[in-house]
């Protein structure tokens, strides 16, 4: 394949000498006084964010910062999301009470990124509210992290006034894709690797395209390459990442299908299992429905987000597809793929809805059968075109509505629940269970977990283990 799509060396160099620049500055303070820095990160939101803030702690951990697990420390950063209202709001908690550890802690940095950043108001209440903040940064430069805590230590001398030590750097969009930078894995054994960025589908009550821009496709070589060097360094699952996934290569030059991108990923050998995140139903090919069919390391699990099962309130939504375009979808999936499982989100209260469109919504999820459902009461985002909708729906008919949503994926989590009881299928060993250390916590290839007892070494492994009872949300098991 050829390299097309622009990707910026000059950036990732400059960058890079910041880093080494800090670096000696971190070293030499060390020297002096045995104390290493210390760093944490607080996530918020999806997939992409975790990913985010690997690449931020892979940027620290690299200037000389060592990670804790806790906000008692010398620099700490929220990388926040703005999907909803409530997720602000948890941002807005945190800061209050970082703040008031700030007082104690001389020569702490606190920096604010990610998706609510991206918003001016949220910027305006930062910069009113917690003028203790060091650094704002946004979704788009993360890869300058390093030049901006210099800036930062640099305006040391620039003011007294703390807010004019502030250091903002916001991007409204942008085309570049900056490669090579300093990573950082949570697990050695799995990891996310980003496909694509951003999102054009501008569905009328998400605020995603504006925070995340447009969308922008890696270049095939720069991710094969990166999962080439995840395999040797011991990984054996990847999760593909992208809000849109299915749209992946559109926009280079030649262009490229998702399907075909994992083709190329199956190649890999030492990749055993590959995943992938989020599925949009209107661009999920049957190119990519039969590469999956066909292959023996695509997981069986597929997330693919309905929001609505009225076709009437999937058009105001900007959804381009109908329930019974969803309905067929899932048919020609289950046909390739009959052990596939299903899972997906549902936004209850958008503008409008009627009873009748949340009786569709009920209606396809008793067709469907998912495994599992994220169920959100429909939050009003500014500046999505959902947000100036009239007929708003009353607080209390949504929180109705959204229980009895619940229970009928409760009921329908359940059915699916206890479908591999007394077979043998292959977990990857994630970790030592977090309830009773005698044991392991894995993931089947469906994404369902399972308990047995095992032995810690057995962690990162793909091994078989017999499913003997299902528990509803995991399995209990032993190995085969
Ligand atoms: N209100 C409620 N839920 C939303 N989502 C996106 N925007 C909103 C909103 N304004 C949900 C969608 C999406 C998931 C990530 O968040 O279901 O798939
Ligand atoms: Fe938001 Fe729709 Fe894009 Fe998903 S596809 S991120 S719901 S605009």
């Amino acid at each position: 394949m050829n390299k097309t799509y622009n990707t910026n060396e000059f950036e990732a160099n400059r960058q890079l000498e910041i880093i080494n620049e800090l670096k000696s500055r971190y070293d030499e303070e060390y020297q002096r006084t045995k104390v290493k820095k210390t760093f944490h990160i607080v996530t918020f939101g999806c997939q992409m964010n975790s990913r985010d803030s690997e690449k931020i702690s892979g940027i620290l951990k690299q200037i000389g910062y060592i990670e804790t697990d806790t906000e008692d420390a010398d620099f700490v950063l929220y990388n926040t999301c703005t999907v909803r209202e409530n997720a602000n709001n948890r941002v807005f908690g945190r800061l209050g009470h970082v703040g008031k550890l700030k007082k104690n802690r001389p020569g702490m940095l606190v920096a604010v990124c990610g998706c609510m950043m991206q918003e001016t108001t949220a910027v305006e209440r930062v910069k009113k509210s917690y003028p203790f903040v060091d650094i704002i940064f946004g979704t788009h430069n993360i890869f300058k992290l390093a030049e901006l805590i210099k800036t930062r230590i640099d305006n040391e001398s620039v003011s007294d006034k703390h807010s004019d030590r502030m250091v903002i750097d916001l991007w409204k969009d942008t085309d570049m894709i900056v490669e090579n930078l300093p990573n950082d894995r949570k697990y050695p054994f799995k990891a996310g690797v980003n496909i694509i960025y951003g999102c054009n589908n501008f569905c009328s009550y998400c605020i995603v395209p504006y925070v995340r821009g447009r969308e922008r496709s890696r270049n095939p070589e720069d991710i094969l390459e990166e999962i080439r060097a995840l395999a040797n360094d011991g990984v054996k699952e990847v999760m593909l990442l992208g809000q849109n996934v299915n749209s992946y290569g559109k926009n280079l030059n030649p262009q490229i299908s998702f399907a075909q991108l994992l083709k190329e990923v199956e190649k890999i050998d030492k990749i055993k299992r590959i995943r992938f995140m989020t599925s949009h139903p209107k661009d999920l090919s049957q190119e990519l429905i039969d590469v999956m069919g066909a292959s023996k390391k695509i997981c069986r699990h597929l997330h693919l987000p309905l929001q609505s099962g009225s076709t009437r309130l999937l058009k105001i939504m900007n959804r381009k597809y109908t329930k019974e375009d969803y309905l067929d979808l899932v048919d020609r999936i289950r046909k390739a793929v009959p052990d596939i499982s299903l899972t997906t989100d549902i936004i209850v209260g958008f503008p409008g809805e009627t009873e009748e469109d949340f009786m569709e919504t009920i209606d396809v999820v008793k067709k469907v059968g998912f495994d599992n459902a994220f169920t959100f009461l429909y939050s009003k985002r500014a500046g999505t075109p959902a947000a100036n909708m009239e007929c708003q729906v009353d607080e209390n008919v949504a929180k109705e509505r959204f229980d009895r949503l619940l229970d009928e994926i409760h009921a329908s989590a359940a059915k699916a629940a206890g479908r591999d009881v007394n077979s043998v299928k292959d977990v990857l060993v994630e970790e030592v269970n977090s309830q009773n250390e005698d044991l392991l916590t894995g993931r089947l290839s469906n994404n369902m977990l399972v308990h047995f007892p095992g032995d810690k070494s057995l962690i990162g492994e793909i091994i078989p283990v017999y499913l003997e009872e299902s528990k509803g949300f995991y399995y209990i098991g032993k190995q085969a």
